[in-house]
């Protein structure tokens, strides 16, 4: 089978590597992949938003199965323009992708289902948006409704910062028009947990539990990013809440999309805070995380391939997913700088000396090969997942190997599960 990774991060370069070991794939392709995902794959130079050349490549190339790594071209409807030309992807339609592309559709979703989430306002009026902050108890959060880079999400101490969030967003335009109308909602104190769920329009299979940080400094301290590092499973979650979850979230989820006449395939990811009264959802993605697949990836024994293909057929009721008892650990290394600004160009070192650790594996984000040496390309450099036989056996592992890595600049978190408290 011929297929093609979209996407050019550590998700992608896990999803190529995992790929890579079926017995099926015969060839992958990986657009636009990084120095990694040249290893264990053929790297096309088509950027993952270059619709119209993706399609072209995939009909060109005879693809049997396109498989989508970001939120950005599932949204802007990659999967139906595939379609359209009778070719195979994995992941939702773009109406489908609304979940996660729009918070407001998500918003009205769980509500129509009672699905446990923070009590919300939407608002596509910013005068009224900011007269009704004036009557709000602090912190509150302030959701662009559209997708923004994982930087949409504001939470407001008080009403000044809510105020300029607003402002921002629906009046001068920082997320252009993923930011005109916006979502006010609670704040929910508790721990946070991903949940990963393929889909197959009726019938769904949970993947193993797993947690991000996403702050970039230690101690959850700084900006948010991207996600500095993840562990699975998660520490915080419990047979007692999956089973509240699967009835009081994925199944009315499913009964709502029904309802509006959209069927999902694909990959579904609720993010969750887990509060005392029990799991409620922050948002959903409609694609694997980033790190938690760099996490979640190497803890699956069972073949993907198949699984990505029930999927997409609705045969995933006769499907089972075999993991790895043993606990992953997944260290992100970044360019210092970064989620602002940063240096690119920085050779790495130590990348052979690191792989050499037992139960460890390093999956490219921001790198390209450069005349025989991988340099830094982006924000995200690396993922380094370790495997032990318990979460701190798993952590050791994964510093032993960052700390053999090195490039200028580099910034990595020390306490990835760790602080496990938010
Ligand atoms: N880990 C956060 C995300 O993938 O959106």
């Amino acid at each position: 089978m011929k297929i093609l990774v979209i996407g050019s991060g550590g998700r992608e370069h896990a999803l190529t590597w995992k790929l890579g070991q079926s017995a099926d794939a015969e060839r992958i392709f990986c657009a636009p992949g990084n120095a990694g995902t040249a290893e264990n794959a053929e790297n096309v130079s088509i950027s993952a938003g270059d619709l119209k050349a993706l399609v072209r490549f995939a009909k060109e190339n005879r693809i049997d199965l396109t498989v989508v790594g970001p939120d950005d071209p599932l949204a802007a409807g990659i999967v139906d323009l595939l379609a359209a030309e009778k070719l195979r992807a994995f992941g939702p339609t773009k109406s489908a992708a609304r979940i996660e592309a729009s918070k407001i559709f998500a918003k009205e979703l769980m509500r129509s289902q009672k699905i446990p989430t923070a009590e919300a306002r939407t608002f596509s009026d910013s005068s009224e948006a900011l007269h009704y902050c004036e009557k709000l108890e602090f912190p509150v959060v302030i959701k662009a409704d559209g997708l923004a880079l994982g930087k949409g999400v504001i939470v407001a101490a008080d009403r000044v910062a809510a105020r300029s969030a607003i402002d921002e967003m629906m009046n001068q335009g920082r997320f252009g028009d993923a930011g005109r109308r916006v979502v006010i909602e609670d704040f929910l104190r508790g721990t946070e947990c991903s949940l990963h769920a393929l889909v197959d329009g009726s019938n769904y299979r949970l993947l193993e539990s797993a947690r991000d940080h996403k702050r970039a400094l230690d101690g959850d301290q700084g900006p948010n990013t991207g996600g500095m590092g993840a562990f699975s499973p998660a520490n915080n979650w419990t047979k007692k809440l999956q089973s509240k979850f699967e009835t009081e979230i994925m199944q009315p989820l499913l009964r709502g999309f029904m309802q509006k006449g959209i069927t999902f395939h694909g990959l579904l990811y609720p993010g969750l805070i887990i509060t005392s009264e029990g799991a409620r959802v922050l948002e959903f993605n409609c694609r694997f995380g980033d790190p938690e697949t760099q996490a979640l990836l190497p803890r699956m024994k069972s073949d993907l391939l198949p699984l990505l293909e029930a999927t997409i057929d609705g045969n995933l009721s006769k499907c089972t997913i075999e993991w790895d008892t043993r606990a992953a650990v997944t260290v992100v290394l970044a360019s210092g700088g970064y989620p602002g600004k940063y240096e690119t160009g920085k050779t790495i070192s130590g990348l052979d000396d690191a792989a050499n650790v037992e139960d460890v594996q390093i999956f490219h984000a921001g790198t390209k090969r450069v005349e025989g040496e991988v340099k830094t390309a982006g924000g995200r450099i690396l993922a380094v997942t370790a495997l032990g036989s318990t979460l701190e056996a798993a952590r050791a592992r994964a510093y032993d190997a960052v700390s053999r890595i090195h490039f200028v600049h580099c910034h990595y978190r020390r306490d990835i599960a760790l602080s496990v408290t938010n």
